[in-house]
């Protein structure tokens, strides 16, 4: 594993980093899941990401980790980077979404009793809350570092002027803000064209990046139809109406690109996200052990001529 200094900060995080928002609810095999994670852990993936609202039901991921922390890797807390958010629906009524001070500190303490653990490295806001003054929100990410709550903060989905914003009322209150969470992959590019990474660049926050694998259109999963086992089947996150027949054609065109470099088009998406600067680490999800084995090989081989660079432009475009 490679690990990459995170924006301006002491913390190096894996360029591999495993997210726990499929896959790991209260249905999913546990076996499969406690898998997953001591296989990322053995090839060096020591940051797990996790929300409040991970499940199904909401919550349930968070005790899936709790169970596997307790069984696996209790002997390992100070080798983990492991992060939880609130901002999305949680619990009824007006204090349980969002981005108020009640909201985020009380979801804190529910996270922390779910996954068993005194304190999370990184919390996050998981949305930037436009009804919220941003002073409010960041001043109760300040307060979980100050109680010993997180080690770290973080924003997740938050626009370019905002995160600009945070990161001065953070520095402000002495609090740095660590890390902004964005979706980013070769057909989600806003952070790259709405000035997210430059934001974080420019106030020495990292980046991480979501769903890099566009919740597996970028990867071989797709290109003879969609298997019965694949998340498109469960017609939540992804629709299965995104599977088009233009879709495949391209997915098949990149897929004969990544070929040619001697990789899985998975690792092709990866290494593509990682060698933009901003980028300091890939937050994939997985099914099964076997991707996660597929996706960290995407080291082998990250860099990129211009003419692939070129070739890849291309086929988006077409
Ligand atoms: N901050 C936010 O708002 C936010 C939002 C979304 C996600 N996230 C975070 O980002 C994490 C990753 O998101 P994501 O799951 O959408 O990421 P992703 O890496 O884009 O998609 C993961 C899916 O791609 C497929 N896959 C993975 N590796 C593969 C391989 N080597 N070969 C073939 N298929 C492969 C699997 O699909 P199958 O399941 O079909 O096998 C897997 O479930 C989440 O767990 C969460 O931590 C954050």
């Amino acid at each position: 594993m490679k690990y990459n200094r995170c924006g301006k900060s002491g913390l190096l995080l894996p360029a591999i980093s495993l997210g726990l928002w499929h896959n790991f609810g209260a249905g999913d095999d546990a076996e499969n899941k406690r898998a997953m994670c001591r296989r990322a852990f053995d090839l060096g993936i020591r940051h797990f990401d996790l929300a409040n609202n991970y499940g199904p039901p909401p919550g349930s991921a968070e005790m899936s980790f709790g169970e596997i922390m307790r069984g696996d890797f209790v002997a390992h807390r100070d080798e983990l980077i492991i992060s939880s958010k609130a901002g999305y629906h949680m619990w009824d009524g007006p204090y349980g979404e969002w981005g108020s001070r009640k909201y985020l500190l009380a979801s804190l303490d529910q996270s922390l009793k779910r996954l068993g653990l005194a304190y999370v490295d990184i919390f996050y806001s998981h949305r930037f809350d436009p009804n919220t003054p941003l002073e409010e929100t960041m001043g109760a990410l300040d307060h979980a570092v100050r109680s010993g709550k997180a080690l770290y903060i973080g924003i997740s989905n938050y626009p370019a002027k905002a995160i600009k914003q945070a990161a001065k009322i953070l520095k402000e209150m002495g609090t740095p803000c660590l890390i902004h969470q964005p979706r980013f992959n070769m057909l989600q590019r806003e952070p790259e064209l709405e000035g997210g990474f430059d934001a974080a660049l420019a106030v020495g926050m990292g980046t991480i990046v979501f769903s890099p694998l566009a919740q597996g259109l970028l990867t071989d999963r797709y290109l003879k139809g969609i298997p019965p086992d694949s998340r498109a089947t469960e017609n939540g996150s992804l629709k299965s109406e995104a599977i088009t027949p233009k879709m495949v054609e391209r997915s098949k065109r990149l897929n004969a690109l990544a070929e040619k470099r001697g990789q899985s088009l998975a690792q092709m998406s990866i290494a593509w996200n990682l060698q933009h600067k901003a980028v300091t680490s890939c937050l994939i999800g997985a099914s099964r052990p076997s991707q996660i084995e597929d996706c960290v090989k995407a080291l082998d081989h990250a860099s990129f001529s211009n003419a692939e660079l070129k070739a890849i432009e291309k086929e988006l475009a077409a």
